[in-house]
């Protein structure tokens, strides 16, 4: 199996495609993480990015305003499915951006050099880490950037820890034995991500945890379906071949756990993060 085979194969799925199906109420609720990814970039008109695990592409279109209008983005992800999707959103803009089918941990990336290297939620997935960030540096200009986001730990991260612990509940546990294996978890150790980034040849790393609120206009049936259809519950459902039944079970228990968030113009749910930026010099 190649290294990557498993992510490769588990995006594929019907669950990782759940990314596609919820795609709006996706775009709505990580638009703040996107924001907060902007803050942090410093993009300047006219430079090539990369976007890592571009998903669907809401990362992408976000930052193609920061590069227009010469700048480039190219934006990999190893789920054929979700870059064809992305490349027919793109057909009805004019945005300068390329999507491609590639393995980041081991691609040679078009585009490259880049100035900036991007990621919402797509780089903590790899079997080698180091390996992986090490082919990214390799493919950045001199003095290039580096800004990503991960999740901080589920437990005080309701967007996590609702779904989550109804799933077990429900279902069963996930093998639990390394908190950083590869996984919508798998950065949630700073101080492990900043030694990957580091050994990886990075300078400048900085890594910090931050609260970014996700936003939604409602219903609260809404946002719940999404939590509960993607991230860590999904991996238990796809496990235990979980039931639309059991699915609707998962969905109510964090409807009632978000109600709490509903407040008199949208819903708020507070999500802690990791940012890790860092640079290559020389
Ligand atoms: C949690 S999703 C995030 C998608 C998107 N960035 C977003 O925020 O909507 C993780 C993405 O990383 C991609 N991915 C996982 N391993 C990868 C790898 N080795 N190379 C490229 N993409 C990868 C998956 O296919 C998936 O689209």
């Amino acid at each position: 199996m190649q290294p990557n085979q498993a992510q490769a194969l588990y995006w594929s799925s019907e669950s990782g495609q759940k990314w596609i199906w919820f795609e709006t109420e996706l775009d709505l609720v990580f638009s703040a993480v996107d924001d907060a990814l902007i803050k942090r970039a410093a993009t300047q008109p006219g430079e090539r990015i990369l976007d890592i695990g571009c998903g669907t592409g809401a990362t992408t279109r976000a930052f193609v305003p920061r590069v227009a209008p010469s700048g480039k983005i190219t934006a990999v992800d190893i789920s054929p499915a979700f870059v064809s999707h992305a490349r027919d959103r793109a057909k009805l803009t004019a945005d300068n951006t390329e999507f491609v089918v590639a393995d980041a941990q081991s691609a040679e990336i078009s585009g490259a050099p880049f100035d900036l290297v991007i990621s919402r939620f797509g780089s903590m997935f790899f079997a080698d880490p180091v390996e992986a960030f090490r082919n990214i540096l390799k493919q950045m200009k001199p003095a290039g950037r580096l800004t990503i986001a991960a999740w901080a730990k589920a437990k005080g991260n309701p967007w996590f820890e609702a779904p989550k612990s109804a799933a077990v509940k429900i279902l069963g546990p996930l093998d639990q034995s390394n908190p950083n294996a590869p996984g919508p978890l798998g950065f949630q150790n700073v101080e492990h991500v900043v030694g990957i980034l580091k050994e990886a040849g990075f300078q400048n790393v900085e890594g910090e945890t931050a609260t970014v609120e996700l936003a939604h206009p409602g219903p609260v049936e809404r946002v719940a379906a999404l939590a509960s259809n993607i991230g860590p519950a999904a991996r238990i459902i796809k496990k235990y071949d979980g039931s639309a039944g059991d699915i609707e079970a998962i969905t109510e228990f964090v409807v009632a756990d978000f109600r709490k968030f509903v407040g008199s113009e949208d819903i708020r749910i507070p999500a802690n993060l990791n940012f890790f930026t860092a640079q290559r010099v020389g």
